[in-house]
């Protein structure tokens, strides 16, 4: 089915138009402040799976369930003292929590994919918090880009993969945070899920030793896919000494003659809000078939989410 994809201000009145037509099942790309989710109901299957269907996603991947607090979050998942402590400390903000399902939650079982825990975040992005509050419940919410395909930061980003495809764009200018929430398992042991915009430290400081889990052959977060992120062009890493046919991308105040830069001074948060548009300004240079190399960026802090990211545009495609 083709749709009228709609351009929303993020006023007043762009906000409540989107709630509305949320509220009648509809799909609208919200923009937070890690990338852009395209946001349904998560209590009606039907708008869920239409999220499925728009995003030609496998569905075997569960959503993540974007609240207002701690308040609306407690309805849907079985929170301790630890899980407290932690969204106390880290929302809203880039980190997504997977906890407990509660039996009375009310969710589409297409957004957990019939697990028994559920994934959770309160964004910071006043839009997101306006949007929820005027939506009033939870809202399931991928990144709002067609699967595999390099995530968008940008209204105009959401535009090219999925006009016709989703009812709104709510346009809230660029996303600061740049990459996806980081996703930690709080069922059990404290296990990161997926490295993103809240560095591994800083919960490390709080927690103690956290477990790495994820596994590209055993997916739980399609973010886990071993091909993710996927540019047209063949994406190198770790490259200082690039061919004359590639698109270099820098990082740093090393990379002289690099066509591009994630940050020139060698500034991981700068990075990480970059990552996206660039590596989709690099595919634009590269032209068909055309390659980019990525010059080294730093396993550390939010250089862990831009390397995991990296590694999967770079993985070879399925
Ligand atoms: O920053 C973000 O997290 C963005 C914005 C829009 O909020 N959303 C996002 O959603 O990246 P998505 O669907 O692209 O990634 C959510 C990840 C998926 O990889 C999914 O497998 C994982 O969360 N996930 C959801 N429920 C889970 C669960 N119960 N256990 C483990 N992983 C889960
Ligand atoms: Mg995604």
């Amino acid at each position: 089915m083709i749709l009228i994809t709609q351009d929303l201000m993020a006023s007043d009145e762009g906000v409540a138009r989107a709630a509305a037509i949320l509220r009648a099942g509809g799909l609208v790309a919200m923009p937070t402040e890690t990338v852009y989710g395209l946001a349904g109901d998560a209590r009606n299957g039907t708008a869920v799976a239409q999220i499925f269907a728009a995003k030609a996603r496998p569905t075997f991947n569960p959503l993540i369930a974007h609240v207002t607090g701690l308040e609306m979050a407690e309805t849907l998942a079985v929170f301790d003292d630890r899980a407290r402590a932690v969204a106390a400390a880290f929302w809203p903000g880039a980190l997504t929590l997977v906890l407990p399902l509660r039996s009375d939650a009310g969710l589409s079982p297409l957004v957990t994919a019939g697990l028994s825990t559920v994934a959770i975040r309160c964004p910071a992005h006043p839009v997101a918090q306006a949007l929820l509050r005027a939506f009033g419940g939870p809202l399931a919410a991928p990144s709002a880009n067609p699967s595999g395909r390099v995530s968008p930061t940008r209204a105009d980003h959401v535009r090219a993969g999925l006009t016709g495809r989703i009812d709104a764009v709510l346009d809230g200018g660029p996303c600061t945070v740049g990459v996806e929430s980081t996703i930690l398992g709080l069922d059990g042991a404290p296990t990161l899920l997926r490295p993103g915009g809240v560095p591994l430290e800083a919960l490390e400081a709080m927690l103690g030793p956290i477990c790495m889990g994820g596994d590209a052959h055993k997916p739980n977060a399609p973010g886990q896919l071993a091909s993710h992120y996927a540019p047209e062009a063949g994406v190198r890493l770790a490259v200082t000494a690039p061919q004359a046919d590639e698109v270099w991308v820098g990082f740093g105040p090393g990379c002289k003659g690099a066509a591009l830069s994630l940050s020139p001074g060698g500034d991981l948060i700068e990075a990480a809000a970059a990552l996206f548009q660039t590596l989709r300004d690099a595919d634009a240079l590269a032209g068909p078939g055309g390659r980019i190399a990525f010059a080294p960026v730093p396993e550390s802090g939010l250089g862990r989410a831009i390397n995991d990211r990296l590694r999967r545009a770079a993985a070879p495609r399925n």
